[in-house]
């Protein structure tokens, strides 16, 4: 807006690089086609319409302001004030110090910059919608959840209590063109053997004595979308066989009917037990373990994915901040220390209690490891990652930063890693990481 031409001059010989706009539509024009860290307003706050424009221009962009104030008495105006708190990071009165203005900007510039990093820190958190993490495994994680999302195939989902394996399956469901139709769970270890018959299948009015309704099973209830079957391992011997038969013949009968019923679903299956060696110990069908393992998908642990813990950690904070209401404000340093050299046998489920619990007993603005429980489960020491896994980490945060440097311009990023556009690609899609 206005302020005097040589003025700018001298902004611009001072390592800034200043474009200038004289209407709205021009300001909006320039913040489409340029992310800038700092403006400079030099309107007469005394006019309605100028305030009005500059916010309309403010809101737009995601630069920090500073406005330049023609008189001195404009402040003493209810509205002036208003607008200045509202919109600006400071302000000058003119005629002011081009180097205490210059000072000014460099903050503006400092102040923008840190809050862009932390806007992107948050984008980092949310990504595949609830499903939170940033390190190798994950990202490869999400990519085969989009794969798997686009096939039939029934999959099996390994992984360590709490690790997020229903999470996965919930998420192949809810990409998948089964979407608008039911995801159903059964966890096979949580019923007696008697009833699990009755639960998957369905039985009929008057099947056996008690049964005074009919009753849809799980199977049927899934009809058009997911049966995702938990634990999968502890499903009994004679369930197995009845399960197998659905899967070869795609229909079912209800307990006490004669005649078959065809239900599409997809079956997606977990188990954090091996089924290999329940194969070996003839506790698992080997026929249905592979009826079931067409593709594999494995949830790993999370020591195996460090970086994933303070990601989650912060993101559980902010998902539980308004329950906690008592003026925490975030880990301590030493908290977060105690949680990365913690070996989280829970997994993501402890985590989600560990927080939650530590927000509500917290006494300070900062959660100590005392609040999480962990002070003295602690090692102590740092985990060492192999050779192979801090490269790949190395590699996945030298793309992103330079990604990120350049405004996601791929030749001018590959420039900066020193390599061609070609294997920068490869490197992007090795590690899953998309613009
Ligand atoms: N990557 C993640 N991001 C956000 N939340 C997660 C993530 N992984 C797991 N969770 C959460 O952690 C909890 C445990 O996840 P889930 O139930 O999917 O794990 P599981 O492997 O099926 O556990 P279990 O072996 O106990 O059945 C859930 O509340 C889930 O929402
Ligand atoms: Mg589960």
């Amino acid at each position: 807006m206005r302020i005097h031409e040589e003025s700018l001059e001298r902004i611009d010989n001072n390592q800034w690089n200043v474009h200038s706009a004289y209407s709205e539509s021009d300001a909006l024009e320039l913040l489409d086609r340029h992310d800038y860290k700092v403006g400079l307003a030099h309107i007469d706050f005394t006019n309605p319409k100028q305030v009005q424009q500059t916010e309309n221009i403010i809101i737009s962009s995601h630069a920090e302001w500073v406005a330049l104030l023609g008189q001195q008495d404009q402040l003493k105006q209810e509205q002036c004030k208003k607008a200045i708190l509202n919109g600006f990071y400071d302000y000058h009165t003119l005629p002011t110090q081009l180097g205490i203005l210059l000072n000014t900007l460099g903050h503006a510039y400092g102040m923008s910059t840190l809050k862009k990093n932390f806007a992107d820190e948050n984008l980092c958190l949310l990504n595949e919608d609830e499903m939170v993490g940033t390190s190798p495994a994950m990202r490869s994680l999400f990519s085969n959840i989009r794969k798997l999302a686009r096939v039939d195939a029934p999959v099996l989902i390994n992984g360590e209590s709490g690790t997020g394996k229903e999470l996965s399956a919930l998420a192949i469901h809810e990409r998948s063109g089964r979407r608008n139709a039911p995801f159903v769970a059964v966890n096979c270890g949580a019923l007696p053997d008697k009833l699990i018959q009755t639960e998957l299948f369905g039985h009929e009015k008057g099947a056996f004595t008690g049964a005074y309704q009919r009753k849809i099973g799980k199977i049927e209830a899934a009809s058009g979308g997911t049966l995702f079957l938990d634990e999968i391992g502890d499903l009994p011997l004679e369930q197995q066989t009845s399960l197998l038969r659905f899967l070869q013949e795609k229909t079912i009968e209800r307990v006490g009917s004669s005649s078959s019923l065809h239900v599409d679903v997809r079956v997606i299956a977990a188990t954090h037990v091996n089924l290999e060696q329940a194969i070996q110990e003839g506790r698992f069908r080997e026929d249905l373990y592979y009826r079931l393992n067409v593709v594999n998908l494995v949830v790993p642990p999370l020591r195996e994915r460090v970086e994933d813990i303070e990601v989650l950690a912060k993101y559980f904070f902010n998902k539980f901040y308004s329950e906690a209401g008592n003026g925490v404000i975030g880990f301590s340093q030493q908290a977060l220390r105690a949680m990365n050299d913690y070996t989280w046998p829970g997994n993501v489920r402890e985590m989600i209690n560990k927080v939650r619990r530590a927000m509500l007993m917290c006494e300070s603005r900062l959660i100590s490891a005392t609040d999480l429980g962990l002070e003295r489960r602690s090692t102590g020491k740092r985990r060492i990652l192999t050779i192979d896994a801090a490269r790949s980490n190395a590699e996945v945060e030298a793309i992103i930063n330079s990604l990120r440097q350049s405004r996601n311009n791929i030749s001018q990023a590959a420039r900066t890693l020193d390599v061609s556009r070609v294997t920068l690609y490869r490197l992007m899609e090795k590690h899953s990481i998309s613009i």
